[in-house]
């Protein structure tokens, strides 16, 4: 398997957030995480990433760094967990982080450039901005606009944008559709579509459920910490149970 996670728990402080959570995506998979406000999602992607590790060191001997982390995260055969932040982007693991958070101060050219800053080719940036245009012609042409100022929609393009100009092996994206207006949110799930059928491995988390099905060829629903079903849009539906209680259908 590409990316691998064994029994991954997170507690802050005593409450546990993740509890024994072991999930799967191959490579050239489309796999979605579902799941209600507050159920684990973005800590389980901020995990892989290395940032609840990059917390438990940096918030080590205060009274909010009370942080245990468990389990196992390997990628492409090697195990990441113990690794900090910078060198699992260096792999290739890349986060577009909830809401779109671009360096708020920054253009949106100089923030897209800051997302390539591991590549020293130029001709390659060259060539992602233009792929990344490409997809958001709006970026285009704000290239000049203090990225502060963009609308949520568009920060979050910046934000997807600037993720790719990384060259991520996977990429992680935490709630794409959330707070978007219907029109703004079917455009960004026509792009996010078109990024997977450009080649990329994606693990998506969503609350919302059909945005999420209609995109994934595989599901995890997940519950107040614990995976509690997994499997493609059509075997998650046709579980009655699963569908009142965790899917709000
Ligand atoms: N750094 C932290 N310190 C303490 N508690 C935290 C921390 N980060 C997350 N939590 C708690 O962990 C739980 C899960 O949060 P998480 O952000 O992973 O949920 P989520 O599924 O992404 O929700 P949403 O859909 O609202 O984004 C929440 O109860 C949250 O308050
Ligand atoms: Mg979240």
């Amino acid at each position: 398997m590409y990316l691998e996670i064994k029994d991954l728990t997170v507690l802050y402080d005593r409450a546990m957030v993740l509890n024994g959570v072991s999930l799967t995506v191959g490579k050239g998979e489309f796999v979605s995480l579902v799941g209600p406000n507050g159920a684990g999602k973005t800590t389980l992607l901020r995990a892989i990433a290395g940032l609840v590790k990059w917390e438990k060191d940096t918030l080590k001997g205060t009274r909010a760094g009370r942080i245990t982390l468990e389990g196992s995260v390997k990628f492409d055969g090697e195990e990441v967990t113990n690794l900090p932040a910078h060198e699992i982007v260096r792999r290739g693991l890349i986060l577009c982080p909830e809401r779109g958070r671009p360096f708020r101060e920054m253009t949106v050219l100089d923030n897209l450039r800051a997302g390539a800053f591991g590549c020293k080719d130029k001709k390659v940036v060259k060539e992602n901005l233009e792929r990344v245009y490409h997809l958001f012609p709006r970026l285009k042409e704000r290239e000049n606009q203090i990225s502060g100022t963009l609308s949520g929609g568009e920060r979050f393009m910046l934000t997807i944008g600037r993720a790719m100009m990384s060259q991520p092996k996977l990429f992680m994206i935490d709630e794409p559709s959330v707070g978007l207006a219907p029109k703004v949110k079917e455009d960004l799930f026509a792009r996010v579509k078109e990024i997977y059928e450009q080649g990329s491995t994606i693990l998506m988390t969503e609350q919302d459920v059909s945005f999420a099905f209609d995109l994934a060829g595989r599901n995890y629903v997940i519950s107040k910490g614990h995976l509690v079903g997994e499997g493609t849009a059509e075997d998650l539906l046709a579980d009655e149970s699963l569908r009142k209680t965790y899917l709000g259908l």
